[in-house]
Order: structure tokens, then C-alpha cells, then sequence
């Protein structure tokens, strides 16, 4: 068994911010890859929820011998997922990413927990990808590292590779146009992670990380930038705090 595999198995505690460091913006690099499913379940509410009910909606939208794309995959939590509720369909499993430490470590979790599957991982960037004959696509708290000025342009795309009755399922970060609401958002955020066992530090410096690097759309911007990709059908199935996710369907 690979190091890389190793890792993959055992969960490895993530304490990247835990000391006191200087200021670098965030990178999916190997340091993070190594943390990386620790990292997600301790930071993002409902991660494991939206993962699982990512099997239950692929199961509804997946068409026989179609596409079922995962953007901004990491380690393939969603595809797994979405295999596991459709093996039957003879789906083709494409996963892109493009962090090679995270594609690295993707490509042989996935080879091994779904040996059977019709399966790509490519280390690509999603805004040049092509996407053809899909019935799923997922961003799963991907498009918010995408430079806003460029998320219309890939909702299009991803709008046009669909089939007609596929769907596109969108997990974000929310920021709130209520001031109130936005700072009650994020100190409930905050109080999830620090029940998590984060301490104000590892809050504050990861944070810091993340500002030029994630940039947080309302769920107003979102329905609207879903709407005027060519989504006819845009519902918000999931919220836990500032973190949701929506349904968004091609007639
Ligand atoms: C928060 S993680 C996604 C989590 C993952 N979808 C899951 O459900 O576990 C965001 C991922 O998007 C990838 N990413 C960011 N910008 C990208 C781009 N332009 N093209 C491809 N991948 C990108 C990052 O490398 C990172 O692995």
C-alpha cells in the first residue's frame, strides 16, 4: 500500500493552523490533502449530510449512459456517494480537480472503492473543461473559489452540457444582505467549529487564509446567476448556518 493510500484510510487530524504562522493564502496543496476529510467535516456544517443526500438527488436526475461530472472533486466524497446509489445506470464518472495533491490522492481512493465504475479523474481546470452529455453535475462548495466574474460563464457551460432533466447540484458558503443575519451566521459558524475542537487561533488564521481565496455569494446571487445560466427550476434543499445547497434543473 502507497503512503498516499494510507492516508487515504486512516482519518488524519488537521492542526495546519494550530500555531501561530505567518499570513498565506489558502492552497489545496499536500498539506491540506493529507487533513483534508477531517479539515471539511470539522468546518463545514452538514458536510456529511449534503454528501449522502448527494447519492439520494444523483439517484433522481442520473440517466442511463450519461455523464455524472464532480467539479472540484478533491478526494471523490461526492462521487462516491453518487455511485453508490446508482451503480445500475452505466454511468460514466468523470472527477476533475485541479490540485494534483488532491487528484493524486483522489484517483487511487476511487480506483480502489469503485473498482467496477466507468471512471476519469482528470487534473484540470474546471473553467476550460469541456462537459458533454451530462445528467449530474455537482459543485460541491467549489464554484465559491471560482473568480466571481467568471461563475456565470461556467454555470452556461455546465447549463449546455446537460441533458434535457439533468440537474446541477450546488453546495456554497452563504453570505447574508441582512447585516444581522450575516454576523449571526458566522458566529453560529464559528461556535460549530470550535465544538469541533478548533480553537480561536486555528478560527482566526484559517480565516484569514480563506479571505482572497473563497469568496461567498448570497443565496439571492445564486438563483439569479442559476437563473440567468438557463436553469428553468432552482430550489434550495439544504442549510445549516452559512453553508447550503441547491437543486438547479434543465428542462
Ligand atoms: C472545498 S473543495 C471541494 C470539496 C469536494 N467537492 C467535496 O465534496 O469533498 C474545493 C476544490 O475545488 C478545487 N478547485 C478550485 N478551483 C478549481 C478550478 N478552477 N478547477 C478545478 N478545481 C478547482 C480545489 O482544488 C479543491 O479541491
Amino acid at each position: 500500500m502507497t503512503k498516499d493510500s494510507k492516508l487515504d484510510d486512516k482519518r488524519v487530524e488537521d492542526t495546519l493552523f494550530a500555531e501561530a504562522q505567518p499570513l498565506v493564502d489558502f492552497a489545496f496543496d499536500d498539506a491540506v490533502a493529507d487533513v483534508f476529510p477531517d479539515m471539511i467535516r470539522r468546518s463545514v456544517p452538514g458536510y456529511e449530510t449534503v454528501i449522502s443526500m448527494l447519492g439520494v438527488l444523483a439517484r433522481e436526475y442520473a440517466q442511463a449512459h450519461s455523464n455524472v461530472y464532480d467539479l472540484g472533486c478533491s478526494l471523490g466524497a461526492a462521487t462516491l456517494a453518487m455511485h453508490r446509489q446508482t451503480r445500475e445506470l452505466s454511468l460514466n464518472h468523470i472527477c476533475v480537480d485541479n490540485s494534483e495533491s488532491m487528484i493524486r490522492r483522489c484517483r487511487s481512493r476511487l480506483q480502489r472503492h469503485m473498482p467496477e465504475a466507468a471512471l476519469e479523474v482528470l487534473c484540470e481546470d474546471i473553467e476550460t473543461l469541456a462537459i458533454r452529455n451530462a445528467s449530474v453535475v455537482t459543485l460541491n462548495f467549489t464554484l465559491q473559489f471560482i473568480a466571481p466574474e467568471a461563475r456565470l460563464k461556467l454555470l452556461s457551460k455546465i447549463h449546455q452540457g446537460l441533458r434535457p432533466g439533468g440537474a446541477l447540484i450546488l453546495s456554497e458558503k452563504l453570505v447574508f444582505e441582512r447585516d444581522s443575519e450575516n454576523q449571526n451566521q458566522l458566529n453560529w459558524h464559528h461556535a460549530f467549529k470550535r465544538a469541533n475542537g478548533y480553537s480561536d487561533l486555528e478560527i482566526s488564521q484559517k480565516r484569514a487564509a480563506l479571505e482572497n481565496v473563497l469568496i461567498p455569494d448570497s443565496r439571492e446571487q445564486h438563483v439569479e446567476r442559476l437563473s440567468q445560466a438557463g436553469f428553468c427550476e432552482i430550489v434550495q434543499w439544504f442549510q445549516a448556518f452559512n453553508f447550503a445547497s441547491f437543486v438547479a434543473i434543465k428542462k
